[in-house]
């Protein structure tokens, strides 16, 4: 039997209920999806796409309509025209990357996936299910407390055993950027040896610094490339499940076969109301980045001043990795056991690193920023108070 017993942040979520439950002050910094709700013109037109009838199977590749306003949407988001024949409607961004790692290893015989640590769960779930060797290209660190790709790392572990490689950004804990520069030599390296480059683009629109850099921008991406979105994050839509992939239409038909044989389509009203969704982009959009903004720099001045914490850098994405000063580190064994000692002294819940990462895992934790300043400026504050308590111990 494969490996079935894979560690994510659902696991982890159930401990944190218990301690919800208990503490009416608790904080949770662990969410993974936004902190408004789904926009009422979506809602309604879900409302009315089940009067219209949409109740049937829809067709598998997704509705045309549905795929048409995805192309204009990515107009918008990139500045970039694909066809809507190279649109795979799906149900979230997890099940194109599984489809993704189902077609890269029945194509060919394959050892590897290559992937960058930290890393986000799925990915190393799926190799581990799929008996898949894990590459994983460690991040560099920069100075001010950023994390930055190895390009020249990431590009070396690819080779003719390697069926896909899977980068994520902006990057879901480590909060970087990848550079158009660093995406072409990816996709440079993948042509030689043929393989597969999903790119993860699910936070395109939590982006702080600078313009979103897209594998859809590299000149030739179509050989390769795998781009994959979702309506969860830039719509609050997390539980509505509809995502969508681009690639080459060639490749489209593939993942569409494999699509109509496990789930037969996405929800046909669901996609339906997401038409609407696409209209309302530019509003969304800039209501997330005027808060999520706003939160970025607060974590980032807070990691600066509060004790036990190591600064931090975030160019984009909806979470925080925070790295424990030495001196917490030589009071606790790990990330684990620092999230426990938060949960019951200061009613707070990170999420241990080491569900995201092999290299930073025992040091680090993720914070999401999904909840409101006066939250986040509240939990750091109980962090200090508790890492005071415990370098005095
Ligand atoms: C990096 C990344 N990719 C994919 C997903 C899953 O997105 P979806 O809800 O569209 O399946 C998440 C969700 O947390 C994520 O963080």
């Amino acid at each position: 039997m494969p490996d079935l017993k894979l560690e994510s942040t659902v696991t982890y979520a159930a401990k944190v209920k218990q301690y919800k439950k208990i503490y009416r002050d608790f904080i949770d910094l662990t969410l993974g999806e936004p902190d408004f709700k789904t926009p009422q013109p979506i809602i309604d037109a879900l409302n009315d796409a089940l009067k219209k009838g949409y109740t049937g199977y829809a067709p598998a590749q997704g509705y045309e309509e549905l795929r048409k306003a995805i192309v204009q949407l990515e107009e918008k988001r990139l500045g970039v025209t694909v066809d809507a024949s190279q649109v795979l409607v799906t149900p979230g961004a997890k099940a194109a990357i599984f489809l993704a790692f189902l077609l890269a290893t029945l194509s060919r015989k394959c050892r590897n996936i290559v992937t960058t640590d930290p890393y986000y769960y799925q990915y190393v779930n799926l190799a581990r299910m799929f008996g898949l060797q894990i590459r994983l290209s460690k991040l560099a660190v920069t100075s001010d407390g950023g994390f930055k790709l190895d390009v020249g790392d990431f590009v070396e572990k690819i080779d003719e055993q390697t069926c896909l490689a899977i980068v994520n950004t902006p990057h879901n804990p480590a909060a970087l950027k990848i550079r158009l520069s660093e995406f072409e030599e990816i996709i440079d390296r993948a042509k030689k040896y043929n393989v597969l480059v999903v790119s993860d683009e699910v936070y395109a629109d939590y982006v702080f610094d600078g313009k979103h850099i897209s594998i859809l921008h590299v000149s030739g991406w179509e050989d390769v490339g795998i781009y994959v979105n979702s309506f969860s994050k830039t719509f609050a839509m997390t539980g509505w499940r509809l995502g969508y992939l681009i690639a080459n239409s060639k490749l489209v038909s593939l993942l569409k076969s494999l699509a109509a044989n496990i789930y037969t389509s996405p929800t046909s009203f669901v996609q339906i109301a997401a038409i609407k969704a696409v209209e309302i982009y530019d509003d969304v959009r800039r209501m997330i980045l005027t808060i999520f903004h706003e939160r970025k720099n607060l974590v980032e001045e807070l990691s600066r001043q509060t004790l036990g914490l190591k600064p931090v850098r975030l160019e984009g994405g909806m979470f925080a990795f925070i790295t424990l000063s030495r001196e917490v580190l030589d009071k606790v064994d790990n990330s684990n056991e620092y999230a426990d000692y938060l949960l019951r002294k200061a009613h707070i819940a990170l999420t241990p690193g080491t569900i995201f990462s092999k290299a930073y895992g025992k040091q680090a934790l993720r914070l999401s920023l999904a909840v409101h300043t006066n939250v986040i400026k509240e939990a750091f504050r109980r962090i200090e108070e508790a890492n005071r308590v415990l370098l005095n111990s």
